[in-house]
């Protein structure tokens, strides 16, 4: 029995349709096996690493899932290209593709926020209202109802698009989402009662009121793969907030939402397979992309200094957009989705923005 030195598992697991998990097969997996299976032998190495298809990975909202062996490196491997790398830089070099390794949501923020400390001035940790100027309480008050905006919306929308769904799997699945978000709306709430004295659902209630809401199920999977996208990645800017209070809210919301843009973007993924639906799914994407980009806030401005001189953030607002627009990139070639020139998208943008696919 040929020994080997190295396995390399990709999932090809395929699901029905209607599942709400999703699988890898429907990501292109099994392009991906096939990639690494003839790079490697194009390099001679048959007989020294395996590429294997493998059944569900338990990874399915962050595939295509891929994990090598003996290292036990698990990597999300998107494109055939990012196949290709794996093979050079780690299977041949011996170094991870430290890009393409799945981590944990709280993870990566984590990393993010090391990579951005360097830039900070040794903000201090604050633990109580007491220990607050006013300027500091007035932006944990915008940060707190901002906050509450997002999840109160998310779950607003989430039950208006209940009547939408067309299987019992995904409406038990959107249900379950939309209990966790009025979950972690009364958690805001609760701190911003402590922080302001008042009642947050009160103070965002104007802006609520003017929020559109999903009328298909094309729509409904495109507000959750782009304005939770965008959710998820504003949320990682606070994991390490100064604010005691709220990174701990945020760290606990980080980690309960995972998963839930992935539910869009896989039924997204499943839509735009055909060609024909292609124009209106570019629409929904312009009319949503305007409403997630509007989460970010003003690029540049002096209470965005502030925030990140405080250690209540790490990142200006632009930086924070431009790793959402590209993260968003790699699902857009699939589909086939192009954003709209910046003037109609209707949001103020960083001038080093790249909109480049
Ligand atoms: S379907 Fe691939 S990890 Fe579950």
């Amino acid at each position: 029995m040929p020994h080997f030195e190295r396995h390399v598992f990709v999932c090809t697991n395929q699901r029905d349709p209607g599942n709400p998990k999703g699988c890898c097969a429907d990501k292109g997996s099994e392009a991906i096996r096939e990639t690494f299976k003839r790079e490697l032998s194009e390099r001679g190495l048959k007989g020294k690493i395996r590429a294997n298809a493998a059944g569900c990975l338990d990874q399915c909202s962050r595939g295509p899932a891929v994990v090598v062996y003996p290292e036990q490196i698990w990597y999300r491997v998107p494109t055939v290209e990012d196949a290709k790398e794996i093979v050079e830089q780690h299977l041949i070099g011996g170094k991870p593709v430290d890009r393409l390794i799945m981590r944990s949501v709280t993870e990566r923020a984590a990393i993010e926020a090391r990579a951005a400390a360097s830039h900070q001035s040794g903000a201090r940790e604050v633990h109580n209202t007491a220990e607050m100027d006013d300027a500091y309480r007035a932006m944990v008050k915008q940060l707190l109802e901002s906050q509450a905006y997002r999840e109160l919306q998310a779950a607003n929308i989430l039950g208006h698009a209940l009547k939408f769904v067309p299987t019992l799997g995904f409406k038990l699945s959107i249900a379950e989402d939309l209990e966790e978000e009025l979950e972690h709306f009364a958690e805001v709430a609760r701190l911003y009662s402590d922080v302001v004295g008042g009642d947050v659902a009160q103070a965002v209630a104007d802006r609520l009121s003017r929020v559109p809401y999903p009328e298909s199920w094309a729509e409904i999977a495109m507000v959750q793969f782009l304005y939770d996208r965008a959710g998820e990645v504003h949320l990682r800017e606070y994991v390490n907030c100064s604010y005691v209070p709220y990174r701990n809210i945020v760290t606990k919301i980080l980690e309960e939402e995972e998963g839930h843009e992935s539910f869009g973007e896989a039924v997204l993924l499943e839509l735009c397979s055909d060609a024909k639906r292609r124009p209106e799914l570019q629409q929904l994407f312009d009319k949503w992309l305007h409403v997630a980009l509007l989460s970010f806030g003003r690029p540049g401005t002096d209470g965005n200094r502030y925030a990140v001189e405080v250690g209540l953030k790490t990142r200006d607002s632009g930086a924070v957009m431009q790793q959402f627009l590209d993260d968003i990139k790699p699902t857009m070639r699939t589909c086939g989705l192009h954003f709209p020139p910046t003037e109609k998208i209707g949001i103020a943008f960083s001038q080093e923005v790249n909109l480049a696919l």
